[in-house]
């Protein structure tokens, strides 16, 4: 009896193990898709805000919002070359994993870096809204590094691609009540109607110093500081200068301007 003591426990240890590890990968197996469906429903719900197309009187419920968002016009875009590819699926194509992956991400180099990406996929998968057979929107993923985490984003733009039709932030993990404020709605609202490039095509968007002085100069290419938040705000500036300059959409966008996308073709 003495000895069965010590190996009777082991036993018992090493049963509970194998039941409370089974229990927790047959969780996770189990939930997986729901996890999956409620990224989904996240993401449908952050790029159909920018569409211009949610009814503004009533929630959108789960299922008609996944109907809607894939009615959208989803492509995925060689950013290096800026043409848009039937290659890889933009439902499934995952952006972040790409980043990671040798062959379907490129490095950035340092000194056209300011998000300090690092690396960045090689690909993106982006949205055009259609309004009839014209152009409405065109609803781009972006990214960069903010003071304590990365900040993730969609931004629409108008078909002239350079008047910002909305911004939203989708994932952060800023101090609350400091640089979180960069997903306040009414900061995110400043957003519409402000202009991202000069006449050059360079990026000229940025988060001011204090509020925006109406009337100046710069004032079409500003919204309000966060107090506070400097640093935040300053990384979205960057992010915003890294992913329509040179090494971001700029070739996207000279494309698109030189070539207007049509509705229903996809493969350039
Ligand atoms: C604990 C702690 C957390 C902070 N978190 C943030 C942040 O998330 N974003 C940010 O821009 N500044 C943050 N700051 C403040 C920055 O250090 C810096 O003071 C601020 O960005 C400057 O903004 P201001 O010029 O508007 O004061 C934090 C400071 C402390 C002490």
């Amino acid at each position: 009896m003495a000895r069965e003591g010590p190996i009777k426990a082991v036993v018992v240890v090493l049963l509970t193990a194998l039941v409370c590890s089974s229990l927790v990968s047959g969780a996770v197996v189990l939930l997986r898709p729901i996890q999956l469906n409620n990224q989904l429903l996240d993401r449908s719900r952050n790029i159909m805000a920018l569409t211009g197309l949610l009814p503004a009187d009533r929630m959108v419920k789960d299922d008609e919002m996944l109907v809607l968002f894939k009615s959208l016009d989803a492509r995925v875009v060689n950013v290096d070359t800026g043409q848009f590819t039937t290659e890889l699926d933009p439902d499934t194509f995952d952006m972040r994993r790409a980043a990671n992956d040798a062959e379907l991400s490129t490095a950035v180099p340092a000194s056209e870096d300011p998000a300090k990406l690092g690396r960045r996929s090689r690909y993106a998968p982006v949205y055009l809204v259609w309004d009839g057979q014209e152009l409405d929107r065109l609803i781009l993923p972006v990214r960069g590094a903010g003071m304590w985490s990365m900040l993730y984003g969609y931004i629409a733009l108008q078909p002239d691609f350079t008047t910002i039709a909305g911004m939203t932030f989708y994932e952060q993990n800023e101090t609350p009540g400091l640089g979180d404020q960069i997903a306040q709605p009414r900061w995110l609202s400043q957003w519409s109607g402000k202009q991202l490039l000069d006449d050059q095509g360079t990026p000229r968007f940025h988060v001011s110093e204090g509020k925006v002085e109406p009337g100046a100069v710069h004032a079409p290419f500003q919204v309000d500081g966060l107090t506070g938040a400097t640093v935040t705000g300053n990384a979205v500036t960057n992010l915003v200068h890294y992913w329509f300059g040179p090494h971001g959409y700029q070739s996207l966008l000279q494309h698109l301007e030189a070539q207007p996308p049509r509705r229903g073709e996809d493969e350039s």
